[in-house]
């Protein structure tokens, strides 16, 4: 694009100082327009998305699943769209920090001249970075953070990963058809938490259960054992749980692991954050059996999944591969979707309409956008902790809830 400048004024007569100085000013402002100009075409040959996650600190193995599923999606794919190339600038949130958050995010869309946010971990933080997104006309990807509401923040969010919602209502489903009549719930007291619980109860009621008693404790509870002592007091048949994924799940499953609980007959049922793959190793043998309801295992039988597995782990030590991962790699396909559909302009409203309704297979099977709510309708999977033929524990997919929404959002519109 070129600047078109006014034709020079011709006049005989000759200049004054004042009017010297005025043509001067001019066309230095003329000469900073074209450079602006010329420059922000040159910008638009690298498209650079901001990502924020965490990359240190209790989480950090999450967000090095969010890093391998954004390089294993360049390696299959490559990093340019039609004449854009994406650079990727990465922001370390180390645990859920909204002010931390938002503060990076303007600095991403200002200093950085980002066109895209992605990743997101925790809900409180992608509800902060939400309200800046309009003004700043950009729209933003959620890797992972999973309170249904978050889509409705703002109408330029779009969400890879899954509700829990999602999750928790078939869970409910499989407890009453194991005979399962009464559950204690126990979730972190913060938006997931609070879905994952609302969700399980009202699935469970609907299907003739109870449940019996609900706990909320802090996001920063890390002893469980009082936790597991009101389980068993409870007189429940299973527990139901929820607890973002990290060092808080491996501490909460190791917990009823050593308090005896399953010996004592109460199963412990949950979203698959609890059993992400990294943590199996550690839990071992007492968590085999144990049921998830997940959109994602890493032992997924499927083409698409072995080339992604296998791209990730050039990324990753042996073991690190959960689920943050396959939000990002599909969320850089959206990325890369609403770059190719707005020609690699910044318009954050025309990049977010060209990815509703887009459908394609993840590595977690057949997904798409719904283009009501902006979240991925997908298969989510019943599960089954279990030892492989080569001495590995994996998370077994052993049913298959087909196509599901958010019955969060459906239930709220
Ligand atoms: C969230 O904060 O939304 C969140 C974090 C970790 C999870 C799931 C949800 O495993």
């Amino acid at each position: 694009m070129e600047a078109t400048a006014n034709p020079e004024p011709h006049s005989s007569a000759p200049l004054t100082w004042a009017a010297r100085w005025e043509d001067f000013m001019n066309k230095i402002i003329l000469a900073s327009l074209a450079l602006a100009l010329s420059s922000s075409v040159a910008f638009a040959d690298t498209i650079k998305v901001g990502i924020i996650g965490p990359f240190s600190g209790p989480f950090a193995l999450q967000g090095k699943s969010f890093q391998a599923g954004i390089e294993a999606f360049f390696d299959l794919n490559g990093n340019t769209v039609g004449d854009d190339t994406i650079e990727v600038v990465y922001r370390d949130v180390p645990e859920a920090n909204p002010a931390q958050t938002a503060a990076l995010a303007q600095e991403l869309v200002i200093n950085e001249g980002v066109q895209y946010l992605g990743g997101f971990y925790f809900t409180p933080d992608a509800m902060a970075a939400a309200p800046i997104l309009e003004e700043a006309n950009v729209p933003m990807v959620v890797f992972n953070a999973a309170t249904s509401t978050i889509v409705e923040a703002s109408p330029l969010v779009v969400r890879t990963s899954f509700t829990q919602w999602q999750l928790s209502y078939p869970m409910a489903a499989v407890a009453h058809e194991r005979g399962i009549e009464k559950v204690i719930t126990v979730v972190s007291d913060y938006g997931p938490g609070i879905d994952a619980e609302t969700a399980f109860k009202a699935g469970f009621e609907a299907e003739g259960g109870a449940v019996v008693e609900s706990i909320r404790m802090p996001m920063t509870t890390n002893d469980f054992s009082p936790i597991m002592q009101r389980v068993r007091d409870s007189g429940a048949n299973a527990v139901f749980a929820f607890l973002p994924s990290g060092p808080p799940t491996l501490g909460f499953v190791q917990a009823y692991n050593e308090n005896g609980l399953k010996d004592a007959g109460v199963q412990l049922l949950a979203p698959g954050d609890l059993t992400q793959e990294s943590d199996l190793p550690a839990l071992g043998e007492p968590a085999v059996g144990m049921l998830t309801t997940f959109h994602y295992a890493v032992s997924h039988d499927s083409p698409e999944n072995a080339a992604f597995v296998e791209a990730a782990y050039k990324h990753l030590n042996p073991g690190e591969l959960n689920f943050p991962a396959v939000g990002a790699f599909d969320g850089m396909y959206v990325i890369s979707k609403m770059i190719e559909a707005t020609g690699g302009n910044q318009d954050a409203a025309a990049a977010v309409e060209a990815v509703k309704g887009l459908s394609w297979t993840s590595p977690r099977g057949p997904v798409s956008i719904d283009p009501e709510t902006r979240h991925m309708t997908q298969n989510v999977y019943l599960r089954e902790v279990a030892k492989a033929e080569d001495g590995t524990f994996i998370n077994k997919e052993i049913q298959t809830f087909e196509n599901m929404g958010d019955p969060g959002l459906e239930q709220a519109n």
